[in-house]
């Protein structure tokens, strides 16, 4: 629940115009009474992102996102609902009231303590940064050479060099004005059992790694001398830093506005292929891929190529990988770097045109596993048969398009001579005895389902109509009867819309009186183009066709239940559909 109250909402929301804080960030085309310009939130080639500045929302007919001002900056700066009135306030000069003096003093507190270590870390990488063009960094700039990074690299990337010795760079930044607790913290210096301060980081060269907004949040260190240990050293979990969130050059490689997305295993695969003229790639963060890194990716990109080490680590974390990228219902594939033992050698080896080849070749995440499998497992053998199946069940299992499926199923069915009822049967059973909840979902196709959504489609139509001319609740009272919505949401929109009658339904009422995941919602159905000449005849249009299309679903279950009698009752009392106003 949001802490403010709806009129401090509302003073935050006028003073902050959204077409203004959109273009900081969005190139915007005025079109009609709205403004259109290409979504930041999903991939996409032709706008689809409108805001209308009269309602103060925004909304994206592509990925569905939408809401107030407010909604807008905490997604493009990941604030919570409070942050983010935070900064628009301050942004406008609005003293904002003291609420619940713990949480919002807390919530200051942490704010400005990882804006003191994102200074740090900047303070710190640009320390690094200068010791290339030191004497004592040369044996950094020697070893970037010898892995063919230049300059331009090592700008794009911010490079650096800690200096091996005892506290350098923590006896600059105390200099800088750090305390050495925030220092600490930041996960630059290490305490030993004397009370000594050390810098972690020594003769290593730096690899600073950024959040998608640009900010420094930690650092990767590889050893130089391949004798040190470990290869790489890297940040400790910080209120700034949190590896398995975040993903390394996703800064750079979201400014790409490519449609898909390379996922490799190191800094220096990203780096190369960045080398290369490919933007479009990240790394993980020295750990296997997280869900919450799947659903990173899905923000700004429709497809992951997985291009891991072609060893036989690389290629069991690439089936994790595709488990879950299926889960985070993004669209996966996967390339095979072969004769090279990672990305970063296979394109120094080959060069870029032999790379967009498998790019350009690269095969279906499940299209993969099965030849993989398909090598391990002989198939005309039948043990095997079952085996090769039995792998590939559980990433059946996550399949949600029934299309795909099929289309899987009956491969595998004509490569193994298994019956495709065997295997559905399979993916049925196991997901049964794993989770008790089989849902014949993926298979059966949902009957009806297209009436369903022309009802409601219709039922938001209405309430657009609604929203935007609220004297039309007053006008068309008598036939607006409560049970033309059945939706939840949408019959508590309906509620509120009479409740407040001749008052507008904007972008602040929105914010406090419905959930967060709900005024998406609410977004899309305002921002549904309603105008039309004769809106009065509009609402009972749309009125007279959702009761016929209620009527005829009611119909269709009757038919399918084979109830005669219910079926002539209808008929009966139903002749004509007539509305009278
Ligand atoms: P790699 O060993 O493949 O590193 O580990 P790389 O980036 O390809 O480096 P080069 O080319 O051998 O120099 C992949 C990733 O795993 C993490 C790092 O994030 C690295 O980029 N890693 C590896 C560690 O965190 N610690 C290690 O000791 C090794
Ligand atoms: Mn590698």
């Amino acid at each position: 629940m949001p802490l403010y109250p709806e009129y401090i909402i509302q003073e935050v929301i006028d003073k902050n115009d959204i077409v203004d804080v959109v273009s900081k960030q969005v190139r915007l085309k005025k079109s009609g009474a709205n403004y259109m310009g290409l979504c930041p939130f999903h991939n996409e080639k032709t706008p689809s992102f409108s805001v209308s500045p009269t309602k103060g929302i925004f909304h994206c007919f592509g990925c569905g996102v939408g809401g107030s001002v407010i909604n807008f900056v905490m997604k493009t700066e990941n604030l919570t609902f409070t942050e983010a009135v935070k900064e628009l306030a301050a942004r406008a000069n609005i003293v904002l009231p003291q609420i619940n003096g713990y949480d919002s003093n807390k919530e200051k507190e942490i704010r400005d303590q990882k804006e003191i270590l994102f200074n740090i870390n900047e303070k710190a990488a640009s320390f690094y940064f200068s010791y290339l063009s030191k004497d004592e960094g040369k044996v950094a700039v020697e070893y970037f050479k010898e892995r063919k990074l230049d300059g331009k690299c090592a700008k794009l990337f911010y490079l650096g060099y800690s200096p091996n010795e005892k506290r350098k760079l923590f006896d600059y930044l105390v200099g800088e004005g750090f305390s050495e607790s925030d220092i600490l913290k930041a996960g630059l210096i290490t305490k030993h059992e004397n009370g000594d301060y050390y810098d972690k980081f020594r003769g290593r060269v730096m690899f600073p790694i950024f959040n998608v907004n640009d900010k420094i949040i930690g650092f990767g260190a590889r050893r130089i001398d391949e004798n040190v240990m470990p290869k790489y050293l890297n940040s400790p979990e910080t209120l700034v830093y949190n590896k398995s969130k975040n993903l390394y050059a996703l800064n750079l490689a979201k400014k790409s506005k490519k449609d898909f997305v390379i996922l490799v295993e190191g800094y220096m695969d990203v780096i190369s292929l960045m080398r290369y003229g490919f933007y479009n790639v990240v790394a993980s963060l020295g750990t296997a891929l997280t869900t919450e890194q799947a659903k990173l990716l899905k923000r700004y990109f429709n497809e992951v190529v997985i291009s891991y080490d072609s060893d036989e680590a690389g290629q069991t974390a690439a089936r994790r990988a595709i488990g879950i990228l299926r889960d985070a219902e993004i669209k996966a594939s996967v390339i095979k770097v072969d004769n090279a033992k990672d990305t970063d050698e296979f394109i120094k080896k080959y060069g870029s045109d032999r790379f967009n080849l498998i790019l350009t070749k690269r095969k279906g995440d499940i299209a993969y596993l099965m030849d993989v499998l398909g090598e391990k497992y002989n198939l005309k053998n039948n043990d095997e048969k079952v085996l090769y199946v039995n792998e590939l069940i559980p990433y059946l299992q996550k399949v949600t398009n029934s299309v795909e499926l099929d289309v899987l199923v009956s491969e595998i069915s004509a490569k193994t001579s298994i019956s495709s009822q065997a295997i559905y049967l399979q993916i049925g059973k196991t997901k049964a005895k794993l989770t008790d909840d089989f849902s014949p979902k993926a298979t059966v196709p949902h009957f009806g389902a297209s009436t369903k959504d022309k009802l409601s489609r219709t039922q938001e139509m209405l309430l657009s109509l609604l929203i935007n001319e609220p004297k039309l609740l007053v006008k068309a009272e008598s036939i607006l009867e409560d049970d033309l919505f059945d939706d939840e949401l949408l019959k508590k929109l309906f509620t509120t819309l009479k409740e407040k009658k001749d008052h507008d339904i904007d972008a602040s009422y929105l914010m406090t009186a419905f959930e967060e995941e709900d005024v998406a919602k609410i977004t899309k159905i305002i921002s549904i183009d309603t105008r039309c000449e004769d809106t009065l005849k509009a609402v009972k249009d749309y009125v007279l066709s959702i009761k016929e299309e209620k009527r005829r679903i009611e119909i269709d279950k009757l038919v399918k239940q084979g109830d005669i009698n219910a079926l002539n009752e209808i008929f009966k009392n139903n002749q004509k559909g007539e509305i009278r106003l």
